[in-house]
């Protein structure tokens, strides 16, 4: 089970510290995993708050190639560098915002996986295609498109942009029949297993019912994660529903 915490382009040092403070008053279980993917800046910061304690640490994206001529971008390597095991590909705010399309990610993904980072491959259908019946089509073709051809050390996190930061999150058996679809495909291409987290206004509130989805692994929390007492809501539920299941 795996929890990851998408803090996108907030929180600064002072907040940084002050959730760092309540994460050593809690017991953290061996059997859930999290992972903070901060503001790339404060990558190295968050690195020694947290060097003690059972999380790992991510980059919020990271660029096809090593080195170079790339203004404003970031190397797999650094993120290496600086203590990262994690890196978040294809979010729909960087299709969005900064065009990536699914070769340059497909890219991007593969050059983190040849940089020994661990990648988290976003997908995500619009609403339009979602109320249109599109959605598994869509899905199939985006992760055809973005799938690196060396498949190793990938999650998928199946994120309906019409999800993100809108607090609606998709039926229960919606969500079992993409996280199905997604694996089938993956396997039907790979001949390997994946996991697939959940994505989209996941809270305090709905981590039950989500994580009550056999075929979800996990959740990427975007919103929620900005606070540590929901991230941490979370994180028990996570804990609360695995000690149930057995
Ligand atoms: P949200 O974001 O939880 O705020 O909807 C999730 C994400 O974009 O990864």
């Amino acid at each position: 089970m795996f929890i990851a915490a998408n803090w996108k382009m907030n929180l600064d040092k002072v907040s940084i510290s002050k959730f760092c403070d309540d994460l050593y008053n809690y017991k953290f279980s061996s059997k859930v995993e999290a992972c903070i993917f901060p503001p790339m800046p404060y990558i190295d910061y968050l690195n020694n708050l947290i060097k003690d304690l059972p999380i790992s640490i991510g980059g919020q994206n990271c660029h096809y190639k090593l080195f170079g001529a790339f203004t404003g971008e970031v190397s797999p390597k650094f993120l290496l560098d600086t203590g990262c095991e994690y890196v978040i590909i294809g979010h729909s705010e960087r299709r969005t915002f900064n065009n990536e399309s699914d070769n340059e990610i497909k890219l991007r993904a593969q050059s983190a996986i040849n940089a020994n980072l661990k990648v988290i491959l976003c997908l995500g259908e619009s609403l339009f295609n979602r109320e249109k019946g599109y959605a598994l089509e869509f899905i199939e073709k985006q992760l055809l498109e973005c799938l690196p051809d060396d498949f190793r050390n990938v999650q998928v996190a199946y994120e309906p942009v019409w999800s993100i930061g809108t607090g609606k999150i998709p039926n229960v058996s919606d969500i079992k029949e993409m996280h199905d679809h997604i694996k089938k495909v993956v396997f039907k291409k790979t001949k390997k297993k994946v996991k697939v987290l959940y994505g989209g206004s996941v809270n305090v509130d709905n981590i039950g019912q989500i994580l009550s989805v056999i075929n979800v692994d996990g959740v990427l929390v975007g919103g929620s994660s900005l606070k540590v007492k929901d991230f941490l809501a979370i994180y028990s539920a996570a804990v609360k529903h695995l000690n149930n299941s057995i």
